[in-house]
């Protein structure tokens, strides 16, 4: 089993951006961490961050023939992306959609997400574990 995970614009910046939000874990902590569960799980699993909209579209027309499932925060793209949106649709993979800031609970723009209605699940408000929470579901899907 293969799973792609897919960070948007900004989560880059994450340990030092908007603490209040986002606390103080690293993505590279994140990805560590995502990659020992994944070990012990014989899983394979590969991570692309872009801040770039066609990036992260090519990204998923890539993964196709190969990924089996994704785990993606498309951090601003949520509320504003329809290419991604229909990348996913394209592709057909089942994905889940994680933000580490409950979205409900800031300003309205971040109350819409072109991606919730056809995620296999979404995760919110949980900080990086929200990721974990995301690949321990994928994992326990296969068994
Ligand atoms: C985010 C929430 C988005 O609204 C924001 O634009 C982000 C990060 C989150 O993980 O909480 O960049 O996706």
């Amino acid at each position: 089993m293969n799973v792609l995970v897919i960070n948007g614009p900004n989560l880059n910046l994450l340990g030092t951006r908007e603490k209040d939000h986002y606390g103080n874990t690293k993505l590279s902590d994140i990805e560590e961490n995502l990659r020992a569960i994944a070990e012990k799980n014989a899983l394979n699993i590969s991570f692309f961050q872009s801040n770039a909209e066609h990036e992260i579209v090519d990204k998923i027309q890539s993964a196709l023939n190969d990924i089996d499932g994704i785990i993606i925060n498309p951090g601003a793209f949520t509320h504003t992306s329809v290419s991604i949106r229909d990348a996913l649709l394209a592709v057909g993979i089942p994905f889940y959609e994680v933000h580490l800031s409950n979205i409900f609970s800031r300003e309205e723009f971040r109350h819409h997400s072109f991606f919730s209605d056809i995620a296999s699940g979404v995760i919110c408000g949980m900080g990086p574990l929200g990721y974990q929470y995301a690949l321990e579901n994928i994992i326990n899907k296969e068994k």
